[in-house]
């Protein structure tokens, strides 16, 4: 018999279902908007907060402020939102304060603002990401939840709004096996709203996506312009500008969308020339402007040709951590990293394991780095859970819509690490194929494993992939060096192969012989004998090492590591370069 529910007042702590009807109204990828030319308000700045174990304010419907009960009498309340202590927004709770460092679980951040129509007859909040899941009530009203730690997400709040405007989050940064990633990572689990929450005002019709790109294989010589409006108005005419080319091109949508291909011979976009041209698109009275490179990424056999010239991809790889901010790294920081990459020779960089900030690939299209960019399936995920694979392909498709503009990212990542099942193989591939779909301008990979036992590079994924990530930790993980120079004469693979991850442990300043673990010693003579095989293999066309600086992480704690990974060519507030460096350095320029 259906057990009957508590009908008295203590309802909310008898019923175990209580999250369920929140879990339903997922922001999804098709809610996005291309807003990267946009004006925003910024909702940045003191959000009060308290972390919330017991996940109350979801049981209790703190968010519903019912100070009465219905006979109009005060009741006993378990918060004050107006007194609770503030945290800065966009940051992480863990670095904020040292009292929630290792914090995971629900947490409550709210604030109240004004609001003011200016003529517009649509409104948006963006939300830049929320580690992990977010549920978000305005007004005493549940909008809309998201899950998924590192991508943004839009709720339309049209008619929402009053005056004056409360706003309620609740951040949960729970690890979950059903999840993406999962339970079980080597990066810091940081929580929180760590990136811009910001208003978009639009008109009642507006330009709600749009792509800009060299069409590939028609010899830099088209481009194509893909528009998507939102609203009533979707059979109207827009106008793509792109004054440089001369280009003034009307498009006729039809049901909101248009495309077009042009003529077109732009100077190309690439590390040593990263330029970039004007693209303006109008329809009715919304315009986008903003600064998009054109250039083409090709592999052919186990070549990879960036604008028709092959090329080596000289990278490293990195978190998306600093040491004062954890995942809510500064426009300053990253621009660190990237000088201290191309300081390193490198013209590439694996952006590990989730997609980071929307401006790291804005900041790259500017400098000249191309990127690799990942979504965190990374090893041990609930590949026969379908919940779950929904999950990572909204996480591509918001990746992929979010930064398709940007020239610097050449390589979709569909995970990291993960055991060739059968499972994984349907899971991945399908995610591979999507990708593919979403964009076929780019390149889609992985970093697989190699098959230590067959001594070669054997993944079933290599088939769905352009490019074959290979991390590999021979001299490390691996003690025995010459299998790698076995497996490598064993493999045979049709595709380039791109070495996604190999290093070694070093503290700072730890010296000692090639044998002692944990030195930068032993580090330097790994990295010596890796540059030295991987440079002579002819299919291998990239590297990108473990990683740029040492980063956080709570299960490495022997004596050399402290709660760090200590792989890093820097230390973790990069202010001490490991003599490994200087081994990239040289070998990135003698390519
Ligand atoms: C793995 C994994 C990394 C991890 C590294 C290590 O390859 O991809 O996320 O940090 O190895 O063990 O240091």
């Amino acid at each position: 018999m259906m057990q009957q529910k508590a009908g008295n007042f203590t309802q909310n702590i008898h019923d175990e279902e209580y999250e369920k009807k929140f879990l339903s109204g997922m922001a999804s990828p098709c809610g996005m908007i291309n807003d990267t030319a946009r004006q925003k308000e910024s909702l940045n700045g003191l959000w009060n907060f308290q972390i919330d174990q017991y996940d109350t304010c979801i049981r209790s419907k703190w968010y519903e402020e019912s100070y009465k009960n219905d006979k109009g009498r005060y009741q006993p309340i378990d918060y004050s939102f107006d007194s609770w202590q503030t945290i800065r927004v966009p940051s992480c709770w863990n670095t904020e304060d040292e009292r929630f460092y290792y914090y995971e679980g629900p947490a409550v951040y709210t604030r109240k603002f004004r609001y003011e129509n200016r003529g517009e007859q649509r409104v948006f909040i963006k939300f830049g990401a929320v580690n992990y899941e977010a549920k978000v009530f305005l007004n005493k009203k549940f909008v809309e939840m998201h899950r998924g730690g590192s991508t943004p997400f839009y709720l339309e709040v049209t008619g929402l709004l009053e005056e004056m405007n409360r706003i309620l989050v609740v951040a949960d940064n729970t690890r979950k096996a059903e999840a993406v990633p999962a339970k079980n990572t080597d990066w810091f689990n940081y929580g929180g709203i760590y990136r811009d929450v910001e208003i978009i005002r639009l008109p009642e019709t507006f330009i709600q996506d749009y792509s800009v790109g060299l069409v590939p294989g028609t010899g830099f010589q088209q481009i194509k312009a893909e528009i998507v409006v939102n609203g009533t108005q979707t059979d109207g005419e827009a106008m793509l500008e792109i004054a440089e080319f001369g280009i003034q091109q009307k498009l006729s949508l039809k049901n909101g969308k248009a495309d077009v291909i042009l003529n077109a011979s732009p100077e190309l976009w690439s590390p040593e020339n990263p330029r970039l041209y004007e693209v303006k698109i109008t329809y009715m009275a919304d315009s986008v402007t903003e600064q998009i490179g054109f250039r083409e990424i090709q592999t052919s056999g186990t070549k990879v040709f960036l604008n028709g010239k092959q090329i080596f991809l000289k990278g490293i790889c990195a978190h998306e951590e600093s040491v004062p901010n954890g995942k809510a790294v500064t426009d300053e920081e990253i621009r660190e990293n990237f000088r201290l990459a191309k300081e390193m020779n490198c013209n590439f960089m694996r952006l590990a394991h989730y997609p980071h900030t929307e401006k790291a690939a804005q900041i790259a299209d500017q400098m000249g780095i191309m990127l690799w960019e990942e979504i965190p399936v990374y090893w041990a995920i609930d590949f026969a859970n379908p919940q779950t694979y929904e999950n990572a392909e909204n996480q591509l498709t918001e990746l992929i819509l979010r930064d398709r503009n940007r020239a610097s990212v050449i390589i979709w990542s569909v995970g990291n690490e993960n055991a060739d099942t059968d499972e994984r193989l349907q899971f991945m591939s399908s995610l591979a194929v999507k990708a593919k779909q979403l964009d076929n301008s780019r390149l889609v990979s992985a970093a697989c494993l190699v098959d230590h036992t067959k001594l070669m590079i054997a993944d079933r994924l290599a088939a769905y992939l352009d490019i074959i990530g290979i991390n590999e930790y021979y001299g490390w993980y691996a003690p025995d060096f010459n299998e790698l120079i076995q497996l490598l004469d064993n493999s045979n693979p049709q595709k380039p192969v791109v070495i996604t991850e190999f290093g070694a442990d070093a503290l700072k300043g730890a010296r000692g012989t090639a044998d002692d673990m944990g030195t930068e010693d032993c580090q330097l003579d790994i990295f010596r004998k890796q540059t030295e095989t991987l440079g002579n293999i002819p299919y291998i066309q990239g590297t990108s090492p473990w990683i740029l600086f040492d980063f956080r992480c709570p299960r490495r704690t022997s004596a050399l590591q402290g709660e760090y990974n200590r792989k890093g060519l820097l230390n973790e507030d990069i202010t001490y370069k490991k003599p490994a460096f200087e081994v990239m350095k040289k070998f990135y320029e003698s390519l």
